[in-house]
Formats: C-alpha cells, sequence, structure tokens
C-alpha cells in the first residue's frame, strides 16, 4: 500500500510511551517528518538510525491552549507546514463511581477530552490553509462497554472523544482535513499495567484473537487512516480488540 506518506508533516502526542511512541515510530518509516509530543521532552526517544532534521520532540501539557499551540507552532517552524495530527496522549482512571473527586474528574477530562480538542483545533487552522489535513483521536473500547477496568471519569472522557470527532469531522471536512477516532480495546502499555494480569488473562481468552494488543497493533491502523487514500472517510471510528467488543 502506496500511503502518500513520506515527506509529510506529522505531530504525534503522547509520544514518549506506549501507542503514541509506536505510531510515531510507524509514521516515521513511512517517510513522515515527525513533531513527538509528550508532557517532557527529554521523555521522547527518536527510532534508531533517523535521517538528521526529520525528528524534532517537544515537551507541553496539551491540556492547556498554549501547549496544544506550542505543537502546530513547532511544525511550522521546524517544516514549514501540517499534514497529520495523531491526539494519542491520554490519562487513565480506575476508581470506583464514588471514588472520583474533582480533581481526577477534570485531568482525565483535561488530557483525553479538552486536551484533543484543543489540539485538533490548533491543527485544523494551519491544515486549513494547505487544503488538506488528516486527525486521527484516540477514544476506547470503554466508552462502549461501560469500562473493564475504567473508572467513569475515563469512559466519559472517551464517549465524548467519539461524538467530539464527528463535530470536528463536519467541520473540517469542507477545508480537506478528514478527523476519525480510534477505539483500542487491551493493549499492552504502561497504561494498562494498572490492570492486573488475571484480568488480562481473562480478556485474552474471551477475545476473538485470543491475545491482548500491541502498540503496533493500533499504530498499523492510524497510518491507514493517516495516509492519503484514506481521504474519503471521516467522522468515522475503528475497533481495534481484536473483536472484544463482540464479546
Ligand atoms: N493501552 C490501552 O489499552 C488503551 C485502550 C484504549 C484507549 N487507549 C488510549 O490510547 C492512548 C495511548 O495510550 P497508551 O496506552 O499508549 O498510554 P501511555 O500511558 O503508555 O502513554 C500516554 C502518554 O500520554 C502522555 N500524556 C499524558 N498527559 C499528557 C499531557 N497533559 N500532555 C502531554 N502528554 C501527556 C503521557 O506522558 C504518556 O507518555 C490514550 O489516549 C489512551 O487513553 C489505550
Amino acid at each position: 500500500m502506496n500511503t502518500g506518506l513520506d515527506g509529510r508533516v506529522a505531530v504525534v502526542t503522547g509520544a514518549a510511551s506506549g501507542i503514541g511512541a509506536a505510531t510515531a515510530r510507524a509514521l516515521a518509516a513511512e517517510g513522515c517528518r515527525i513533531v513527538a509530543a509528550d508532557l517532557r521532552e527529554e521523555t521522547v526517544t527518536a527510532p534508531a538510525g533517523h535521517t538528521p532534521g526529520t525528528w524534532v520532540a517537544v515537551g507541553a501539557d496539551l491540556s492547556t491552549p498554549g501547549g496544544a499551540q506550542r505543537l502546530v507552532q513547532a511544525a511550522e517552524e521546524n517544516f514549514g507546514r501540517l499534514d497529520v495530527l495523531v491526539a494519542c496522549a491520554g490519562v487513565y482512571e480506575t476508581g470506583g463511581v464514588d471514588d472520583v473527586d474533582d480533581v481526577v474528574w477534570d485531568r482525565v477530562h483535561g488530557v483525553n477530552l479538552r486536551g484533543t480538542y484543543l489540539c485538533a483545533r490548533a491543527a485544523m487552522k494551519t491544515m486549513a490553509r494547505g487544503g488538506y489535513g488528516r486527525i486521527v483521536t484516540f477514544s476506547s473500547i470503554a466508552a462502549q462497554t461501560g469500562g473493564l477496568a475504567a473508572g467513569p471519569a475515563y469512559v466519559a472522557a472517551k464517549a465524548g472523544v467519539l461524538g467530539l470527532t464527528r463535530s470536528l469531522a463536519g467541520a473540517a471536512g469542507p477545508h480537506g482535513i478528514t478527523v476519525n477516532c480510534v477505539c483500542p480495546g487491551i493493549i499492552e502499555t504502561p497504561m494498562t499495567a494498572a490492570i492486573d494480569e488475571e484480568t488480562k488473562r481473562a480478556t485474552a481468552a474471551r477475545t476473538p484473537m485470543r491475545r491482548n494488543g500491541t502498540p503496533e497493533d493500533v499504530a498499523a491502523v492510524v497510518v491507514m487512516l493517516a495516509s492519503t487514500g484514506a481521504g474519503f472517510v471521516t467522522g468515522a471510528h475503528i475497533d481495534v480488540n481484536g473483536g472484544l467488543h463482540m464479546t
């Protein structure tokens, strides 16, 4: 498959860890120039052997308008354009209904939902000038099932991302920009280290593909949504969960 990504400029948030790190590597392997963002710049690692001048690490809190704007500026200042945004940064929460205090609720919504909105809003302005863009947001199977181990703040924020994706897709389409969402199942990353091993084993056993996912499983789908050929797919979500949503 020719993804048409060679020479494109991609911003990936949450690029220090898990799915974001794998996605930044996968897009770089397709020839993208990358702005790799996370809370702290020094935690983001460029792929071994990457071409010098094709990778920039940025430290920013993406739940703030200034942090989101910094990413777009980094793309424009270093590479002169922005073609792809992967809004992957997220925080997890496992509390029960009675455990979620205001601070947790605001943090979980601030990063997962508001942060996605702020990054997409900033990216759309720049992409619209070029009449082209690909935005990929991150929801979760938890938004569909109510959560295996996730708490209500996380489930609600990720359900919000599904609605946000459709709202953005409607506004962005006339500018040549697609906005789509991925809904991972259980993916082996530092985020799911919080889920106990027995729960993870049991989930893998009832998943049709008989395993939990890897960050690369998700990155491959993001590459597909970011490709030039996916230009008539927008406002959609794709489940990346080995069939777990059917069980
Ligand atoms: N791992 C899973 O099973 C799973 C399942 C469904 C959805 N997801 C979603 O996929 C995305 C990636 O998850 P992951 O498993 O790779 O998580 P992870 O914890 O490995 O990585 C998340 C990254 O986001 C960064 N981040 C958090 N808050 C930030 C902020 N305010 N500004 C900038 N960066 C920030 C963290 O520093 C971290 O590097 C998240 O949105 C998550 O909710 C993951």
